[in-house]
Protein backbone atom coordinates (compact mmCIF):
# COMPACT_ATOMS: atom_id res chain seq x y z
CA UNK A 1 0.00 0.00 0.00
CA UNK A 2 2.57 2.53 -1.00
CA UNK A 3 1.74 5.88 -2.29
CA UNK A 4 4.08 7.32 -4.60
CA UNK A 5 3.65 10.94 -4.60
CA UNK A 6 5.97 13.39 -7.17
CA UNK A 7 6.93 17.26 -6.07
CA UNK A 8 7.73 18.82 -8.80
CA UNK A 9 9.56 16.42 -10.58
CA UNK A 10 10.97 14.55 -7.96
CA UNK A 11 9.82 11.33 -6.53
CA UNK A 12 8.94 10.14 -3.04
CA UNK A 13 7.84 6.80 -2.08
CA UNK A 14 5.65 6.61 1.05
CA UNK A 15 5.92 3.35 2.96
CA UNK A 16 4.10 1.50 5.36
CA UNK A 17 5.51 -0.72 8.38
CA UNK A 18 5.78 -2.11 11.57
CA UNK A 19 8.96 -0.14 13.66
CA UNK A 20 11.41 -3.75 12.77
CA UNK A 21 11.01 -3.71 9.08
CA UNK A 22 11.65 0.17 8.76
CA UNK A 23 14.97 -0.19 10.86
CA UNK A 24 15.59 -3.14 8.43
CA UNK A 25 14.99 -1.17 5.18
CA UNK A 26 17.18 1.81 6.12
CA UNK A 27 20.50 1.48 4.65
CA UNK A 28 22.99 0.27 6.47
CA UNK A 29 25.27 3.74 5.87
CA UNK A 30 22.26 6.21 6.90
CA UNK A 31 22.81 9.17 9.40
CA UNK A 32 19.91 9.23 11.52
CA UNK A 33 18.77 12.81 13.27
CA UNK A 34 17.14 12.56 15.97
CA UNK A 35 15.61 14.49 19.66
CA UNK A 36 16.24 13.31 23.04
CA UNK A 37 12.56 12.28 23.54
CA UNK A 38 12.59 9.97 20.64
CA UNK A 39 16.11 8.56 21.11
CA UNK A 40 15.56 7.37 24.95
CA UNK A 41 12.11 5.71 24.19
CA UNK A 42 13.47 3.91 21.14
CA UNK A 43 17.08 3.09 22.87
CA UNK A 44 17.34 0.15 20.32
CA UNK A 45 16.56 1.69 17.25
CA UNK A 46 19.07 4.60 18.05
CA UNK A 47 21.80 1.91 18.51
CA UNK A 48 21.41 0.65 15.12
CA UNK A 49 23.20 3.43 12.79
CA UNK A 50 25.39 7.12 13.18
CA UNK A 51 22.87 9.03 15.23
CA UNK A 52 23.02 13.07 15.98
CA UNK A 53 20.93 14.04 18.90
CA UNK A 54 19.49 17.21 19.52
CA UNK A 55 17.07 18.80 22.13
CA UNK A 56 13.65 18.70 21.66
CA UNK A 57 11.19 20.96 20.78
CA UNK A 58 10.85 24.12 18.70
CA UNK A 59 14.17 25.77 19.94
CA UNK A 60 16.35 23.58 17.74
CA UNK A 61 14.84 24.45 15.13
CA UNK A 62 17.24 27.19 14.25
CA UNK A 63 20.07 28.56 12.66
CA UNK A 64 22.61 27.27 15.14
CA UNK A 65 21.39 23.79 15.61
CA UNK A 66 21.29 23.51 11.83
CA UNK A 67 24.71 24.63 12.07
CA UNK A 68 25.43 21.68 14.45
CA UNK A 69 23.92 19.09 12.46
CA UNK A 70 26.16 19.65 9.33
CA UNK A 71 29.33 19.80 11.59
CA UNK A 72 28.22 16.43 12.47
CA UNK A 73 27.15 15.35 9.57
CA UNK A 74 30.95 15.94 8.55
CA UNK A 75 32.61 14.55 11.43
CA UNK A 76 30.40 11.47 10.90
CA UNK A 77 32.03 10.89 7.65
CA UNK A 78 29.03 11.52 5.64
CA UNK A 79 29.29 12.20 1.65
CA UNK A 80 27.19 12.83 -1.55
CA UNK A 81 25.53 9.33 -1.21
CA UNK A 82 24.90 8.96 2.77
CA UNK A 83 21.10 9.50 2.65
CA UNK A 84 20.12 11.85 6.17
CA UNK A 85 16.79 10.15 7.80
CA UNK A 86 14.68 13.09 9.52
CA UNK A 87 13.72 10.28 12.85
CA UNK A 88 11.26 12.17 14.64
CA UNK A 89 8.44 14.61 15.02
CA UNK A 90 7.85 17.57 12.75
CA UNK A 91 10.80 19.67 14.54
CA UNK A 92 13.39 17.05 13.59
CA UNK A 93 12.28 16.24 10.24
CA UNK A 94 12.22 20.24 9.49
CA UNK A 95 15.83 20.46 10.56
CA UNK A 96 17.03 17.38 9.08
CA UNK A 97 15.55 17.95 5.83
CA UNK A 98 16.89 21.30 5.79
CA UNK A 99 20.06 20.03 6.76
CA UNK A 100 20.37 16.62 4.11
CA UNK A 101 18.94 19.55 1.78
CA UNK A 102 22.08 21.77 1.74
CA UNK A 103 24.92 19.16 3.05
CA UNK A 104 27.18 18.91 0.37
CA UNK A 105 24.61 20.69 -1.98
CA UNK A 106 22.12 17.53 -1.03
CA UNK A 107 22.11 14.25 0.08
CA UNK A 108 19.51 11.86 -0.23
CA UNK A 109 16.28 12.46 2.51
CA UNK A 110 14.60 9.99 4.33
CA UNK A 111 11.58 11.01 6.22
CA UNK A 112 10.43 8.96 9.35
CA UNK A 113 8.10 10.57 11.42
CA UNK A 114 7.48 9.89 14.99
CA UNK A 115 4.82 12.31 16.28
CA UNK A 116 1.17 11.89 14.83
CA UNK A 117 1.56 15.59 13.16
CA UNK A 118 4.43 14.79 11.60
CA UNK A 119 2.99 11.52 9.99
CA UNK A 120 0.16 13.26 8.26
CA UNK A 121 1.53 16.77 7.53
CA UNK A 122 5.05 17.71 8.18
CA UNK A 123 7.14 14.54 6.44
CA UNK A 124 4.87 14.64 3.07
CA UNK A 125 4.91 17.55 0.96
CA UNK A 126 9.13 18.69 0.95
CA UNK A 127 8.83 21.77 3.22
CA UNK A 128 11.80 22.21 5.28
CA UNK A 129 13.71 24.82 6.84
CA UNK A 130 14.79 27.02 10.49
CA UNK A 131 12.73 29.47 12.63
CA UNK A 132 14.30 32.60 12.74
CA UNK A 133 14.19 35.82 15.22
CA UNK A 134 11.87 37.58 13.04
CA UNK A 135 9.18 34.45 12.40
CA UNK A 136 8.88 30.91 12.31
CA UNK A 137 9.68 28.69 9.01
CA UNK A 138 11.53 31.81 7.54
CA UNK A 139 14.43 29.98 6.09
CA UNK A 140 14.18 26.92 4.41
CA UNK A 141 13.86 25.28 0.82
CA UNK A 142 11.68 22.67 -1.11
CA UNK A 143 13.19 19.31 -0.57
CA UNK A 144 11.20 16.43 -1.45
CA UNK A 145 12.36 13.28 0.73
CA UNK A 146 13.39 9.90 -1.24
CA UNK A 147 11.26 8.09 1.20
CA UNK A 148 9.13 8.14 3.99
CA UNK A 149 8.41 5.34 6.47
CA UNK A 150 5.53 5.76 7.83
CA UNK A 151 5.43 2.98 11.36
CA UNK A 152 2.31 4.07 13.22
CA UNK A 153 4.05 1.50 15.89
CA UNK A 154 6.50 4.28 17.08
CA UNK A 155 3.26 6.46 18.42
CA UNK A 156 2.72 4.39 21.51
CA UNK A 157 5.22 6.00 22.93
CA UNK A 158 3.76 9.78 21.84
CA UNK A 159 2.37 11.86 25.20
CA UNK A 160 -0.99 11.83 24.86
CA UNK A 161 -1.52 15.35 24.75
CA UNK A 162 0.48 15.42 21.78
CA UNK A 163 -1.19 12.59 19.80
CA UNK A 164 -4.29 14.89 21.01
CA UNK A 165 -2.48 17.42 19.03
CA UNK A 166 -2.16 15.35 16.08
CA UNK A 167 -5.98 14.43 15.62
CA UNK A 168 -6.71 18.27 15.20
CA UNK A 169 -5.04 18.06 11.97
CA UNK A 170 -6.75 14.87 11.09
CA UNK A 171 -9.83 16.37 12.02
CA UNK A 172 -8.86 19.29 9.52
CA UNK A 173 -8.15 17.28 6.44
CA UNK A 174 -11.95 15.50 6.75
CA UNK A 175 -13.48 19.40 6.88
CA UNK A 176 -11.17 20.57 4.29
CA UNK A 177 -12.28 17.74 2.14
CA UNK A 178 -12.77 14.27 2.99
CA UNK A 179 -16.09 14.20 5.35
CA UNK A 180 -16.34 10.44 5.21
CA UNK A 181 -13.23 10.59 7.09
CA UNK A 182 -14.33 12.22 10.31
CA UNK A 183 -17.14 9.04 10.61
CA UNK A 184 -13.57 6.96 11.08
CA UNK A 185 -11.70 9.40 13.96
CA UNK A 186 -12.54 6.74 16.37
CA UNK A 187 -10.98 3.73 14.55
CA UNK A 188 -7.65 2.39 13.78
CA UNK A 189 -4.86 4.88 13.71
CA UNK A 190 -2.84 3.48 10.60
CA UNK A 191 -5.77 3.77 7.67
CA UNK A 192 -6.57 7.12 9.04
CA UNK A 193 -3.32 8.42 8.92
CA UNK A 194 -2.51 6.55 5.48
CA UNK A 195 -5.86 8.29 4.04
CA UNK A 196 -4.31 11.94 5.35
CA UNK A 197 -1.25 11.36 3.33
CA UNK A 198 -2.98 10.64 0.44
CA UNK A 199 -5.37 13.83 0.90
CA UNK A 200 -1.63 15.96 1.23
CA UNK A 201 -0.28 14.21 -1.54
CA UNK A 202 -2.88 15.05 -3.99
CA UNK A 203 -3.11 18.61 -2.68
CA UNK A 204 1.23 18.91 -2.78
CA UNK A 205 0.73 17.21 -6.58
CA UNK A 206 -1.88 19.97 -7.76
CA UNK A 207 0.26 22.71 -6.33
CA UNK A 208 4.14 21.70 -4.99
CA UNK A 209 6.05 24.64 -4.51
CA UNK A 210 2.45 26.90 -3.32
CA UNK A 211 2.34 28.94 -6.42
CA UNK A 212 -0.99 28.10 -7.53
CA UNK A 213 -2.57 28.93 -4.02
CA UNK A 214 -4.01 25.18 -3.92
CA UNK A 215 -2.00 24.13 -1.27
CA UNK A 216 -3.69 26.40 0.93
CA UNK A 217 -6.69 25.01 1.46
CA UNK A 218 -4.71 23.22 3.98
CA UNK A 219 -4.58 26.39 6.25
CA UNK A 220 -7.83 25.96 7.59
CA UNK A 221 -7.88 27.16 11.21
CA UNK A 222 -4.17 28.01 10.67
CA UNK A 223 -4.73 31.82 10.45
CA UNK A 224 -6.10 31.88 13.56
CA UNK A 225 -3.91 29.23 14.71
CA UNK A 226 -0.74 31.12 13.91
CA UNK A 227 -1.89 34.04 15.77
CA UNK A 228 -2.74 32.14 19.19
CA UNK A 229 0.82 30.47 18.64
CA UNK A 230 2.49 34.16 18.06
CA UNK A 231 0.02 35.80 21.22
CA UNK A 232 0.99 32.85 23.61
CA UNK A 233 4.47 33.24 22.68
CA UNK A 234 5.21 29.39 21.16
CA UNK A 235 4.66 26.71 23.57
CA UNK A 236 1.85 26.58 25.78
CA UNK A 237 -0.62 26.54 23.38
CA UNK A 238 0.65 23.05 20.94
CA UNK A 239 0.31 23.70 17.33
CA UNK A 240 -2.25 21.33 17.30
CA UNK A 241 -4.35 22.77 19.99
CA UNK A 242 -4.22 26.21 18.53
CA UNK A 243 -5.55 24.89 15.01
CA UNK A 244 -8.50 23.49 16.78
CA UNK A 245 -9.12 26.60 18.31
CA UNK A 246 -8.20 28.29 15.29
CA UNK A 247 -11.08 25.57 13.23
CA UNK A 248 -13.76 26.53 15.23
CA UNK A 249 -13.33 30.50 15.33
CA UNK A 250 -12.54 29.90 11.18
CA UNK A 251 -16.01 28.51 11.23
CA UNK A 252 -17.57 31.20 13.25
CA UNK A 253 -16.52 33.12 10.53
CA UNK A 254 -17.65 31.15 7.65
CA UNK A 255 -20.64 31.42 8.77
CA UNK A 256 -20.60 35.13 9.70
CA UNK A 257 -20.04 35.55 5.88
CA UNK A 258 -23.12 33.60 4.79
CA UNK A 259 -20.46 30.63 3.78
CA UNK A 260 -21.85 27.71 5.69
CA UNK A 261 -24.73 27.21 7.68
CA UNK A 262 -24.83 27.84 11.81
CA UNK A 263 -24.45 24.23 12.25
CA UNK A 264 -21.47 23.78 10.88
CA UNK A 265 -19.54 25.53 13.94
CA UNK A 266 -21.62 23.15 16.24
CA UNK A 267 -20.05 20.32 14.35
CA UNK A 268 -16.68 21.54 14.28
CA UNK A 269 -16.59 22.04 17.99
CA UNK A 270 -18.22 18.69 18.69
CA UNK A 271 -15.56 16.94 16.77
CA UNK A 272 -12.94 18.40 18.52
CA UNK A 273 -14.25 18.11 21.78
CA UNK A 274 -14.94 14.72 21.70
CA UNK A 275 -11.00 14.35 20.83
CA UNK A 276 -10.52 16.33 24.10
CA UNK A 277 -9.23 19.15 21.99
CA UNK A 278 -9.87 22.85 23.33
CA UNK A 279 -11.79 24.90 21.14
CA UNK A 280 -12.00 28.65 22.60
CA UNK A 281 -9.43 31.68 22.67
CA UNK A 282 -7.25 31.23 25.66
CA UNK A 283 -7.69 33.44 28.63
CA UNK A 284 -5.82 36.72 28.53
CA UNK A 285 -5.60 36.79 24.81
CA UNK A 286 -7.68 39.68 23.20
CA UNK A 287 -9.48 39.42 19.24
CA UNK A 288 -7.76 42.70 18.52
CA UNK A 289 -4.58 41.45 19.79
CA UNK A 290 -4.89 38.12 17.26
CA UNK A 291 -5.82 40.59 14.51
CA UNK A 292 -2.54 42.25 15.32
CA UNK A 293 -0.71 39.14 14.88
CA UNK A 294 -2.78 38.40 11.55
CA UNK A 295 -1.82 42.02 9.90
CA UNK A 296 1.61 41.15 10.61
CA UNK A 297 1.45 37.48 9.32
CA UNK A 298 -0.01 38.80 6.52
CA UNK A 299 2.13 41.48 5.21
CA UNK A 300 4.72 38.52 4.60
CA UNK A 301 2.51 37.05 2.58
CA UNK A 302 1.81 40.29 0.11
CA UNK A 303 -1.15 42.41 2.28
CA UNK A 304 -4.37 40.37 2.39
CA UNK A 305 -5.85 38.60 5.30
CA UNK A 306 -7.07 35.51 3.59
CA UNK A 307 -8.74 32.50 4.83
CA UNK A 308 -9.41 29.06 3.88
CA UNK A 309 -13.07 28.33 4.77
CA UNK A 310 -14.89 25.27 5.09
CA UNK A 311 -18.26 26.20 3.84
CA UNK A 312 -19.48 21.94 4.38
CA UNK A 313 -17.99 19.16 5.81
CA UNK A 314 -15.80 17.74 3.23
CA UNK A 315 -15.56 21.27 1.01
CA UNK A 316 -13.39 24.59 1.23
CA UNK A 317 -12.94 28.01 -0.82
CA UNK A 318 -10.19 30.01 -0.55
CA UNK A 319 -11.19 33.47 0.28
CA UNK A 320 -8.90 36.56 -0.31
CA UNK A 321 -10.15 39.12 1.16
CA UNK A 322 -11.94 39.14 4.39
CA UNK A 323 -12.71 42.34 6.47
CA UNK A 324 -11.10 43.02 9.35
CA UNK A 325 -14.90 43.45 11.28
CA UNK A 326 -15.80 40.24 10.10
CA UNK A 327 -12.74 38.68 11.86
CA UNK A 328 -12.68 40.65 14.83
CA UNK A 329 -16.38 39.27 15.58
CA UNK A 330 -15.33 35.62 15.35
CA UNK A 331 -12.55 35.80 17.51
CA UNK A 332 -14.84 36.85 20.16
CA UNK A 333 -15.91 33.49 21.37
CA UNK A 334 -19.57 32.73 20.65
N1 LIG B 1 7.30 20.98 6.89
C1 LIG B 1 5.99 21.03 6.99
O1 LIG B 1 5.27 20.94 5.99
C2 LIG B 1 5.36 21.19 8.32
C3 LIG B 1 3.99 21.01 8.50
C4 LIG B 1 3.44 21.11 9.77
C5 LIG B 1 4.28 21.38 10.85
N2 LIG B 1 5.62 21.55 10.66
C6 LIG B 1 6.51 21.81 11.79
O2 LIG B 1 6.47 20.70 12.66
C7 LIG B 1 6.82 21.12 13.98
C8 LIG B 1 5.88 20.48 14.96
O3 LIG B 1 5.97 19.08 14.84
P1 LIG B 1 5.54 18.13 16.04
O4 LIG B 1 4.20 18.49 16.52
O5 LIG B 1 5.81 16.75 15.62
O6 LIG B 1 6.53 18.61 17.19
P2 LIG B 1 7.90 18.01 17.77
O7 LIG B 1 8.78 17.56 16.70
O8 LIG B 1 8.39 19.01 18.73
O9 LIG B 1 7.38 16.71 18.56
C9 LIG B 1 6.51 16.88 19.65
C10 LIG B 1 7.07 16.26 20.93
O10 LIG B 1 6.90 14.86 20.89
C11 LIG B 1 8.15 14.21 21.08
N3 LIG B 1 8.07 12.98 20.29
C12 LIG B 1 7.91 12.88 18.95
N4 LIG B 1 7.73 11.59 18.61
C13 LIG B 1 7.79 10.87 19.74
C14 LIG B 1 7.65 9.48 20.04
N5 LIG B 1 7.35 8.59 19.10
N6 LIG B 1 7.79 9.10 21.33
C15 LIG B 1 8.03 10.01 22.31
N7 LIG B 1 8.13 11.32 22.10
C16 LIG B 1 8.02 11.75 20.82
C17 LIG B 1 9.19 15.20 20.67
O11 LIG B 1 10.42 14.97 21.30
C18 LIG B 1 8.55 16.51 21.14
O12 LIG B 1 8.80 16.69 22.50
C19 LIG B 1 6.78 22.64 13.95
O13 LIG B 1 8.08 23.14 13.96
C20 LIG B 1 6.10 22.97 12.63
O14 LIG B 1 6.53 24.19 12.09
C21 LIG B 1 6.16 21.46 9.43
ZN1 LIG C 1 -0.73 22.61 11.08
Amino acid sequence: MDIVATLGTQKTTIHFASVEVVEALLPRHAVLVTDENVAAAWPAFAGTRKTIVVSPGEGSKRIPTYERVLESLAEAGADRSTPVVAWGGGVVGDLAGFAAGTYMRGVPLIQVPTSLLAMVDSSVGGKVGVDLAAGKNLAGAFVAPQDVYVATGFLATLPERELRAGMAEVIKYGFIMDAPLLDTLGGDLEPLVARCIALKVQVVDEDPYETLGRRAILNFGHTVAHAIEHATGYGPVLHGEAVAIGMVAEARLARDLGLAPADLVDEVERTLVRHALPTRIPEGVTPEQLLEAMRRDKKAKAGRLGFSLVSEPGKCTLVPNVPEEAVLRALSNS
